[in-house]
């Protein structure tokens, strides 16, 4: 597959919304939500890129990995590595009229499950945006999607996770940080930030249908000891691309300090700026059980369809097993701060 000609044939087909850069870093991008921004000087989103490439990975060529491990497993969901497409939805408005949500989201969900991995389903204001996602969930069976609920009023969110497990879902997530999206405010929405007691709320209406709860949008400590205390199952470091605060920390400035409290105690994913498997192993070695990755999959999408998400996913997992052999990492499992230059005593 070539990876130029798909990219050329998103920039066509994005043309005002997506330049397709060869680097995506939210400079060409800045202020343009809707769109595939970062909010307001773009700043939260190119700050993801600047914080993960100051991580350095410390070269080790005097071992015996050969062939490292990329597979994991994290909340009951088998991975070939631990990576996650992210949800991106809206794409009408985010994307114009490069391809229909509906193919869009089969493009994503049924790439990732080809290469062995799962994708996130996203949530709008239309009800309509989740119901495609989750026909992506029933069409592929049980637990190979996880369906993002917005922090809606607790009824919706309690319809919502109804129509989750209905189609399978073993794992869920509510994408707390979506309170600051400009465009569900643009439309009148709902959507609010909780306290512990709400969240406690939304934890028990997963557990009650037996399904596991991820919270999107922590990054300081604070927050994390907050969820971790109302009984969640997986925190994902992630400032939302940098589409819901300028001004915020980068996912690589704000994931060690969590991972330092909690690492082991709860599943830490993370997303935001990650673009090679050299970013996933940083990510993994800075604390993060598993990644998610956004904006490259959605070129991959409308310029390639599921074969070109497929083939991103695949291209990733041998950078990753190179970074890990030339890292003497011999499992993903095993990853943490010793991988990271300058050695630490
Ligand atoms: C156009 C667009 C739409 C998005 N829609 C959603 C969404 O519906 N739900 C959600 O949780 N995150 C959404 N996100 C955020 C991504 O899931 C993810 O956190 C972010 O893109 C990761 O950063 P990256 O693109 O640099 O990899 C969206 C991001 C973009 C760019």
């Amino acid at each position: 597959m070539d990876i130029k000609q798909i990219r050329t044939k998103a920039r066509e087909l994005t043309k005002g919304f997506c330049r397709a850069c060869p680097v995506c870093d939210g400079r060409a991008c800045a202020g343009e939500v809707p769109g595939m921004g970062g909010t307001g000087s773009g700043w939260s989103f190119t700050n993801n890129i600047i914080a993960l490439r100051s991580v350095n990975l410390n070269p080790r060529l005097i071992h015996k990995v050969h062939y490292p491990k990329t597979e994991t497993e994290i909340l009951g969901l088998k991975l070939a590595l631990p990576l996650m497409i992210a949800p991106i939805g809206g794409i009408a408005f985010n994307l114009g009229e490069a391809m229909s949500e509906a193919a869009y989201q089969e493009a994503i969900a049924f790439g990732a499950v080809d290469a062995g991995i799962v994708a996130g389903t996203p949530d709008a204001v239309p009800l309509e945006v989740m119901k495609i996602g989750l026909a992506q969930a029933k069409a592929l069976g049980p637990g190979l999607t996880i369906p993002f609920i917005k922090p809606w009023e607790l009824d919706r969110i309690d319809q919502e996770m109804e129509m989750a497990r209905e189609a399978g879902a073993q794992v869920v997530a509510c994408d707390l940080d979506s309170v600051g999206l400009i465009t569900l405010r643009l439309m009148g929405s709902p959507a609010m930030a909780k306290d512990t007691v709400e969240l406690e709320k939304i934890v028990q209406k997963a557990h009650r249908r037996g399904l596991k709860l991820i919270v999107k949008g922590v990054m300081s400590l604070k927050d994390a000891k907050a969820a971790l205390s109302a009984e969640v199952d997986g925190l994902l470091i992630s400032n939302h691309g940098g589409r819901v605060l300028d001004g915020a920390p980068g996912m690589a400035q704000a994931l060690p300090r969590i991972a330092q409290e909690l690492k082991g105690r709860i599943p830490l994913l993370a997303d935001g700026g990650i673009r090679s498997g050299v970013d996933i192993l940083k990510t993994l070695a800075l604390g993060a059980d598993a990644v998610m990755i956004g904006r490259p999959f959605a070129l991959m999408a409308i310029g390639g369809g599921r074969e070109a998400v497929a083939f991103l996913v695949n291209t990733l997992r041998s950078q990753l097993e190179q970074a890990m052999v030339m890292t003497g990492c011999p499992d993903v499992a095993k990853a943490d701060r010793s991988l990271l230059w300058p050695e630490e005593d």
